[in-house]
């Protein structure tokens, strides 16, 4: 028998050539400002950095283009300027943004095949300018077609380049299931451009503040003062206040990727997914009307409000963080919040998800939190109850 093949019970044996396998990986997230200008092209350093013959598809989310038009010109006057850098496959592809982008195969499709028919290569590149939905959707198409081409985001809402452009999964919602298909692959680079963000719906210009509230109460109390103390900044679309804030809400995240152990989720533990049984179960009542920022919003108060009831967590907590997320302009209200049992169906599909035992991140005060594997149900009706008088009574007193 060959050295270090060992000789197991029932006749089962290790190969002698079984060993680890190390794959590593530079995270990386930079942020500027107008990322296809001709001053400080972050894009073109980062591609100049590898080899290969480097062809280029540039994929835009509708919702972007439409609101932004010059950001279609932009793309297309930065392929021009780096025409001998590297070949440009074709006019950007347009593909509709929102959620729908990941409700079924279309946009899928469509960049798998533009990958296929403009001969895009390993060792080639998808370049996306989108809202999260976009990116996860044409992130798994880039994950997946050749096995992996080389991909760059660039997060376009202020909760893509606050958390969901800046981490390494991608998915789709299948089966009414929400990101039931996806992997982990992180991206080349991302590269959130501030500038991006000036042309964002109301609602969407405050979703990305519900992930910094969520991220500030669990790992940054001075993050919470911040966005507190700027609210009104906020309100009026400061785009420095915003900047910053959504930079440091990147870092925690991106913080929690690179340096918590765990990049590719394989342990039970999710703490960054505070407040998102109820929000993902609101999103799915409401059809998706609702959007990802509104829902964290109202799923943070939900578990705020149950911690204080039932775990002894900070009393002025919940009071303290609904007046900073209303001063930022989130409704914290939805008629589904009527709708308690299938609220609370929220639980077991996250139990679901976690592998079947539940472990739902609290938070006691800010910058303490621990996590819970049971949940107390007329409990958590009690807090959802409490959000929703809050909101109602909220609702009567503006209209
Ligand atoms: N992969 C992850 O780790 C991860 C993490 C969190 C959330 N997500 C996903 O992110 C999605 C939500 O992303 P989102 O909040 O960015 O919303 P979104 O992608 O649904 O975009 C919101 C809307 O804004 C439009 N839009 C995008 N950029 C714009 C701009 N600059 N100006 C004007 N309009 C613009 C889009 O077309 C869309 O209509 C959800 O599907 C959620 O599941 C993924
Ligand atoms: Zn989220």
């Amino acid at each position: 028998m060959r050295a270090g093949r060992e000789k197991m019970e029932h006749g089962v044996q290790e190969l002698a050539s079984n060993g680890p396998i190390t794959v590593s990986w530079h995270h990386r997230v930079l942020t500027c400002r107008g990322a296809f200008a001709a001053e400080g092209d972050a894009l073109a350093g980062l591609m100049a950095d590898r080899a290969g013959p480097g062809r280029v598809l540039i994929v835009l989310d509708e919702g972007l283009a439409e609101a932004n038009p010059g950001v279609f010109e932009q793309a297309i006057a930065w392929s021009r300027r780096h025409a001998s850098d590297f070949e440009v496959a074709g006019a950007p592809l347009i593909v509709p943004g929102g959620e729908q982008a990941k409700n079924d195969r279309t946009v899928f499709d469509q960049v798998v095949r533009a990958i296929h028919e403009r001969h895009i290569c390993r060792q080639s590149w998808v370049l996306v300018v989108g809202g999260g939905a976009v990116l996860d959707a044409v992130g798994f198409a880039a994950a997946t077609a050749h096995r992996g081409v080389r991909l760059l985001r660039l997060p376009s809402t202020s909760l893509a380049q606050a958390d969901a452009g800046v981490g390494v999964k991608n998915g789709l919602n299948a089966f009414g299931a929400k990101n039931l298909v996806g992997t982990f692959a992180p991206p080349i680079a991302v590269v959130n451009d501030t500038l991006l963000l000036q042309s964002l719906a109301p609602e969407h210009w405050r979703a990305g503040l519900s992930e910094a509230v969520k991220v500030a109460l669990l790992k940054d109390p001075a993050l919470l003062s911040e966005v507190e103390r700027t609210s009104a900044a906020l309100r009026v679309r400061d785009l420095d206040v915003m900047e910053r804030i959504v930079t440091r809400t990147a870092e925690l995240h991106v913080a929690h990727i690179v340096q918590g152990g765990d990049p590719f989720e394989t342990q039970r533990a999710r703490p960054l997914d505070f407040g998102h049984w109820s929000a993902h179960q609101l999103e799915q009542m409401t059809g998706f009307r609702l959007s990802h920022g509104d829902a964290v919003a109202i799923g943070l108060m939900i578990d705020l409000q149950y911690a204080a009831i039932v775990l002894g967590g900070r009393a002025d907590l919940p009071t303290r963080t609904a007046d900073c997320l209303e001063a930022v302009g989130f409704p914290l209200t939805c008629d589904a919040l009527g709708d308690e049992d299938r609220l609370l169906e929220g639980i077991e599909r996250f139990r679901e998800h976690l592998g079947g035992h539940l472990a739902i991140t609290m938070v006691m005060e800010p910058g303490d939190s621990h996590e819970v594997g049971e949940i107390d149900t007329s409990a958590m009706r009690q807090a959802i109850r409490l959000v929703r008088q809050r909101g109602t009574k909220r609702a009567a007193r503006a209209g």
